[in-house]
């Protein structure tokens, strides 16, 4: 695991950003993982600021609310159109999402994994983190190994929320997720965390034992995990020290 320390996160968007825009320069047709909440808006700003050509690019999001639609203003479809699809030129048959709306679920979720599969899996997946350490909406006692599902949110969750919805109360209970075993088998695994309220959960995932409570502890076993936080999330790291200077120190051959 990577761990790299920014003083804020408009220092760690960027850097997020340059290594993503590198990955679409390479390989045109990558298939993307991407996430949504308040942390990545500022990445996907970013990447639309750099102009890179999204016609081949095949995307995966990593979860989404059921029995909302689309159409619901806090649906991540609408996110997703409204904070990077409308911005390129992503082809709208490349772009997976998952369906809230779907008459069978678990089956949605099967074909959902299977079009993964079918895609070559994915080459990188942008992750937040909730501060109760879920990735995608994998709550804590989620299986280490699960794939896409449903899931219910926790109280934690649904009153941090909550915001987005304008109450506790209408935010949905249920939600379809990428699994956990589905993320680790991103080829690249980005998660990015600002500010204080997710400095325990990053320092449980990145140094504390790898364990169901907390998702995010799984990336542990993800060859080539990387977090880019900033100052306030990362400030109950044990060995913030050893990262920072280990970024700062890089030889030019290992610069992203
Ligand atoms: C939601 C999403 C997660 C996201 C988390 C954190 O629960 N399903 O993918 O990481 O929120 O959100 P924020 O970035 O707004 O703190």
């Amino acid at each position: 695991m990577e761990i790299i320390i920014q003083p804020t996160p408009e220092a760690a968007t960027s850097i997020a950003a340059k290594l993503i825009a590198k990955l679409l320069r390479e390989k045109p047709n990558a298939v993307l993982g991407l996430a949504t909440g308040s942390t990545p808006v500022a990445l996907y700003r970013e990447l639309v600021a750099l102009k890179l050509d999204w016609s081949k690019v095949t995307t995966f999001n990593l979860d989404e609310y059921i029995g909302i639609s689309p159409q619901h203003p806090q649906s991540y479809h609408s996110f997703m159109w409204e904070n990077l699809f409308q911005h390129v030129n992503v082809a709208v048959k490349n772009v997976n999402i998952p369906d809230g709306m779907a008459k069978d679920v678990p089956a949605s979720c099967e074909l959902y994994e299977k079009k993964i599969k079918a895609a070559g899996g994915i080459d990188l997946q942008i992750l937040g983190i909730g501060t109760d350490g879920h990735i995608g909406f994998n709550e804590p006692t989620s299986s280490l190994v699960s794939r896409t599902r449903i899931k219910t949110l926790t109280q934690q969750t649904i009153r941090d929320n909550a915001r987005f919805f304008g109450s506790e109360e209408a935010v949905p209970h249920h939600v379809i997720t990428m699994g956990i075993g589905t993320i680790m088998e991103a080829r690249q695994n980005l998660l990015l965390a600002f500010g204080d309220k997710k400095a325990a959960a990053i320092a449980e995932a990145a140094e504390g034992p790898v364990t169901a409570m907390n998702p995010a502890s799984a990336l542990q076993f993800h060859a080539t995990a990387k977090f880019f936080l900033d100052a306030g999330a990362a400030s109950k790291l044990k060995k913030a020290d050893y990262y920072r200077w280990v970024y700062e120190n890089k030889p030019v051959w290992q610069q992203f």
